[in-house]
């Protein structure tokens, strides 16, 4: 599909060559670019980054890429979930032009060589767990941005870790953009919405309430005077290792946006949960002002 269009008129452009080529018609046109990069599967939170993006700049650019590098061995790569004709529809509603949808060999052909690694911030949380996600997620983010040009890039605060690395990506590399986070979507529920919730079976996603419960349960007790930060993890992990479903993968609380340990909750904390609910891993996470 090259330069498709819909009824409607949202593009779709799975060709490196012909982005740059409309990025620069729009930039000569004095319109300001909002980028939305995704990996698909659009829900809510994907969508309400796309609604902030039209209404901060004059051009919505959003990409569906599963991005081969940011998965582990043994990870979903090749599970993902995957609709693009609904995607694109969403897309549309939520006010986006243009949508980049490139393969793997487009984005990566042979002898691809080049990797951005980001320090200090990603040897912890999910970059301790998943070795490598980060670079994966700083190298497509970094092709990305330099396809598309955006002027403002939006991401969600449901993947705190990955705001914090790309906005210190962005400053280190005097990148020229502004990067915009938006909060956590949920369901009325609670759980943080996710592309990976398609995979809890009714029985997991009841369970998959511990991390959202667990996160409410700290700030109850912060709430009550609770700072001692190793109290207060063993407080969570007590409540979610109840769940027969749930098996921890981290438990922190670290100062944001440095992501350092922290004896007590003072200042600026975040709250951050991943955990797997069956053989689904989820993330959720809280910043407290304290
Ligand atoms: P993906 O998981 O598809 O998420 C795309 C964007 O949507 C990210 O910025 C993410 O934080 C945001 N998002 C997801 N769920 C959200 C929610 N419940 N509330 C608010 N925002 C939410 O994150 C990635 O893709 C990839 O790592 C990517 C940045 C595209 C690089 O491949």
């Amino acid at each position: 599909m090259s330069a498709a269009k819909t009824a409607e008129g949202i593009k779709v452009i799975e060709m490196i060559a012909e982005m740059k080529e409309i990025v620069s018609k729009v930039k000569r046109q004095g319109k300001t670019i909002g980028f939305v990069p995704t990996m698909g599967y659009l829900h809510e939170g994907h969508l309400t980054l796309m609604r902030k993006a039209a209404e901060k700049t004059d051009f919505v650019v959003a990409s569906i890429f599963v991005n081969p590098l940011q998965f582990g061995v043994g990870e979903d790569f090749e599970d993902y979930p995957r609709d693009l004709e609904r995607d694109i529809r969403l897309a549309e509603s939520a006010g986006v032009s243009l949508m980049f949808t490139p393969g793997v060999n487009e984005m990566y052909p042979g002898g691809y060589g080049t990797t951005v690694d980001v320090g200090n911030l990603t040897d912890k949380l999910c970059g301790r767990s998943r070795p490598g996600h980060f670079r994966g997620v700083t190298t497509v983010v970094t092709k990305l941005f330099n396809i598309v040009e955006p002027d403002i890039a939006f991401f969600g605060q449901k993947d705190a870790q990955q705001a914090v690395v790309l906005k210190k990506m962005a400053a280190d590399l005097n990148m020229n953009l502004e990067i915009e986070v938006v909060p956590i979507v949920r369901e009325t529920d609670g759980l943080a919405m996710s592309s990976r919730n398609k995979y809890l079976a009714p029985e997991e996603r009841k369970a998959a309430l511990v991390l959202s419960k667990g996160l409410e349960l700290a700030r109850n007790l912060v709430g009550a005077g609770a700072r001692n930060t190793a109290d207060l993890k063993r407080e969570i992990t007590n409540f979610i290792i109840r769940e027969p479903r749930a098996r921890i993968d981290y438990v922190e609380i670290l100062s944001f946006p440095g992501l350092k340990e922290t004896e007590n909750m003072d200042g600026r904390v975040i709250i951050a949960l991943a955990v797997f609910i069956g053989d689904t891993r989820l993330i959720d996470n809280m910043v407290l002002e304290v």
